[in-house]
């Protein structure tokens, strides 16, 4: 006959001092997340202080200079901005419009230093000393560049979510001189989309604001 009592029964295994307590294991590896081997915890880094931790948290970020439509600005952004996030959300200038942010719609379409660019696609860290101009650059005051001014009067846009990228694209069209028929212009700024189908219109834009119509 048993003469076990219910004590004992209930009470847990004897433990070295030496083995941790599934309590111990995860306060201890939680805490500074060393190692546990059999045996006992065996190895640990130090742990991190807040400010190292906060560092290493932190994404670099850079300080760059550049120019916007005419105006210099000395701004810290993170080193994985696009210039087109720069724009809108930095500087407040939200023209150039965000389609695809992939490289594919033109919808963002800047000049930088003269030349054509999908503004999504570059980081704005490597813009030091750049010369960038947005639409809102372009009128003089009340002034409307003469491809604003065409894009009013062939009627070439519907909802106008491309439009700022179709006239930037344009004015760069033009500056570089392929505007020599329908052609050239359709071919020059054919990484310009426009869902609403408003091709044939820019097109005569183009050619009106280049002095061809
Ligand atoms: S948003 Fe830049 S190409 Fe589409
Ligand atoms: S006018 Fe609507 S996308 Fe071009």
């Amino acid at each position: 006959m048993s003469t076990e009592t219910p004590e004992s029964a209930a009470s847990p295994p004897a433990r070295s001092p030496s083995t941790p307590s599934r309590r111990t294991f995860i306060a201890t590896t939680t805490a500074a997340g060393g190692v546990v081997a059999a045996g006992g915890l065996v190895a640990g880094p130090a742990l991190l202080g807040a400010q190292e931790a906060a560092a290493a948290d932190a994404s670099p970020s850079s300080r760059v200079s550049l120019t916007v439509n005419g105006e210099r600005h000395i701004v810290t952004v993170d080193n994985r901005t696009s210039l087109l996030d720069l724009l809108r959300e930095h500087l407040d200038l939200t023209g150039s419009k965000k389609g695809c942010n992939a490289g594919a719609c033109g919808a963002c379409t800047v000049l930088v230093d003269g030349r054509r660019v999908n503004s999504c696609l570059i980081l704005a860290v490597r813009l030091e000393g750049a010369e960038v101009t947005t639409v809102e650059g372009l009128a003089r005051g009340e002034r409307l560049h003469p491809l604003q001014q065409a894009f009013i009067d062939q009627d070439a846009f519907q909802c106008g979510y491309c439009t700022p990228g179709q006239i930037m694209s344009g004015v760069g069209c033009i500056e570089e001189g392929h505007t020599g028929s329908a052609d050239e212009i359709r071919e020059s700024m054919s990484g310009n989309l426009c869902r609403c189908g408003c091709y044939v219109k820019i097109v005569r834009a183009v050619e009106q604001a280049s002095g061809r119509k």
